[in-house]
């Protein structure tokens, strides 16, 4: 028998009535990249903070390099060798890096007096396991979303890891720093730390790792080689179903185009852009990450401002200087982060769900119609298949996927005639795709005008009606649906 570095048996752990673990098993070998999947929800982040003695679990054995987890404490897991790599990367974006990696030495060593002499050195060392070019004195919140998470893995490597576990680590990085990482990992890896690797795209699953585990809703579904997953295979463990996805095609058009942009620029983001969008079109518009992309979803929500051209809405020129004149014009903005922009996470998902229907939902714009108000948070909930015990939780409380049916719900809840979405499935696992999918081009069916902004070829390709591909701020091509491939986007692209 292999031996195994930890083995978590059985777990179970209920918040409420909902229960988030009901019997999964992870067994992580020394030295191995395991790969942790699951659609959103089904429990990853959860396990790793029962592992971490963050969650205490209803049930269940751990075991850790040799030795029985009973209840135990983040401090204890640590000191065992168990490091984490958050999504927010838990560090302190005032101080510099070197403050950042001595700190967490400090305070752990429960020492008063802090050697800064000292602290340097191991912040050197740590930096050089990670061949990781970075000046120590920088303030971290000027980093990169890349370098802050090099800082946190050189953190975790100051502690003699066994296992670092990285939660959803690629989310917000480009191609280019996703290969640094992986870079990384097999470094440590040639170490001897062995990683758990929490993510659900299927290229990174298959590229960097051994083993894998698939959870589904709270169960643990298959474990086994990554040799030996395929495609079909992993993605009917993570959601239970097999997909046919459905190409869209517009069929009813409106007549008179909704929204139309005449040479609309942006001052060092995007010049001269035109286009007009009809009801009942999905229009895609791809280029790189620095293509003005982003800047022109938000010039038409009025989030930036441009500097010339104009907007027309049913032929009329309108002003839209902010979000506020954009709603007013039936326009919605579904953001890229939809963690920072789209939605006020502390509040509930029913409060998310209709912030932006405030005037309809209240008599003379003071007194809150409750139950009005509970009626259309429980619609919408249904309709997008919200998955929550209760609306009156926390927007936090939800994970990734059903969050980014929130931000749509709120703004389906307002009666749009255009809604425009940056990068709408990105950080969402496959069967929350496809739901998300569906529901856009059921809307575009209704008569809703449709943007995605994405460069998820393949989605764009799937759900798009016509595609503008986006170069340097101009548009540079326009394909129809039925003539596109990802190859010739590429080539516009480039
Ligand atoms: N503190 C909490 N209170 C209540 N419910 C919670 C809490 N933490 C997690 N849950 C619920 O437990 C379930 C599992 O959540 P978890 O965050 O582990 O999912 P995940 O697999 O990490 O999803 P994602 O891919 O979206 O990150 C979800 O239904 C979630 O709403
Ligand atoms: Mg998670």
């Amino acid at each position: 028998m292999a031996n195994s570095l930890l083995k978590a048996e059985h777990i179970k752990i209920s918040f409420g009535n909902v229960h988030a673990l009901r019997d999964v098993s992870l067994e992580i070998r020394p030295g191995e990249i395991h790969c942790l999947a699951g659609e959103n929800g089904c429990g990853k982040s959860t396990i790793v903070k029962i592992i971490t003695g963050v969650y205490q679990r209803d049930g269940g054995t751990i075991e850790f390099a040799g030795k029985e987890f009973g209840k135990i404490t983040p401090i204890d897991a640590i000191n065992a060798g168990i490091q984490v790599i958050y999504q927010d990367f838990s560090l302190f974006p005032n101080l510099t890096v070197e403050e950042n990696l001595a700190l967490n030495t400090e305070v752990a060593s429960g020492k008063k007096m802090i050697h800064w002499k000292k602290v340097q050195e191991i912040a050197r060392e740590a930096i050089s396991k990670t061949n990781f070019d970075i000046d120590l004195k920088a303030k971290v919140e000027a980093l990169t979303v890349a370098q802050k998470q090099m800082v946190a893995i050189s953190r975790a490597l100051m502690y003699n890891a066994k296992l670092i576990i990285m939660d959803e680590p690629t989310t917000a990085l480009t191609k280019k720093e996703v290969k640094a990482l992986f870079d990384v990992i097999l470094q440590l890896k040639s170490q001897g730390i062995a990683i758990l690797f929490i993510s659900h795209k299927l290229d990174e699953v298959f590229e960097i790792s051994d083993r894998f585990t698939i959870f589904r809703d709270g169960k643990l579904v298959a474990t086994g080689n990554t040799k030996e997953l395929d495609d079909k295979k992993f993605t009917f463990y993570m959601t239970g179903r097999e997909f046919e996805d459905k190409k869209f095609e517009a069929v009813h058009i409106s007549e008179k185009p909704v929204l139309e942009l005449d040479g609309l620029t942006m001052e060092g983001a995007f010049q001269d852009v035109s286009f007009r969008l009809h009801g009942g079109e999905i229009l895609g518009i791809t280029g790189l990450l620095d293509s003005g992309r982003t800047e022109l979803g938000l010039a038409m929500f009025g989030m930036r401002r441009a500097t010339s051209g104009r907007i027309l809405r049913n032929g009329e020129p309108v002003v839209i200087a902010n979000p506020g004149d954009a709603i007013r014009h039936k326009i919605g903005y579904v953001p890229e982060d939809r963690l920072s922009e789209g939605l006020f996470l502390p509040r509930s998902i029913g409060d998310n769900i209709i912030i932006s229907e405030i005037d309809k939902l209240t008599r003379n714009k003071i007194i809150f119609d409750l139950k009005k108000r509970d009626a259309e948070v429980a619609k919408w909930v249904q309709e997008l298949e919200i998955k929550t015990p209760d609306p009156g939780n926390a927007s936090t409380t939800l994970s990734g996927g059903n969050q980014q049916r929130i931000v749509l719900a709120k703004w389906l809840a307002c009666d749009l005639d255009v809604l425009i979405l940056n990068g709408p499935t990105v950080g969402v696992d496959i069967g929350s795709k496809h739901d998300i999918h569906n529901i856009l081009q059921k809307l575009a069916g209704n008569g809703l005008a449709v943007i995605i902004i994405s460069d998820d070829l393949p989605e764009v390709i799937q759900n798009c009606s016509r595609v503008l591909v986006i170069r340097s701020g101009r548009i540079v091509k326009e394909f129809q649906s039925r003539d596109v491939s990802e190859q010739l986007i590429v080539d516009a692209m480039m």
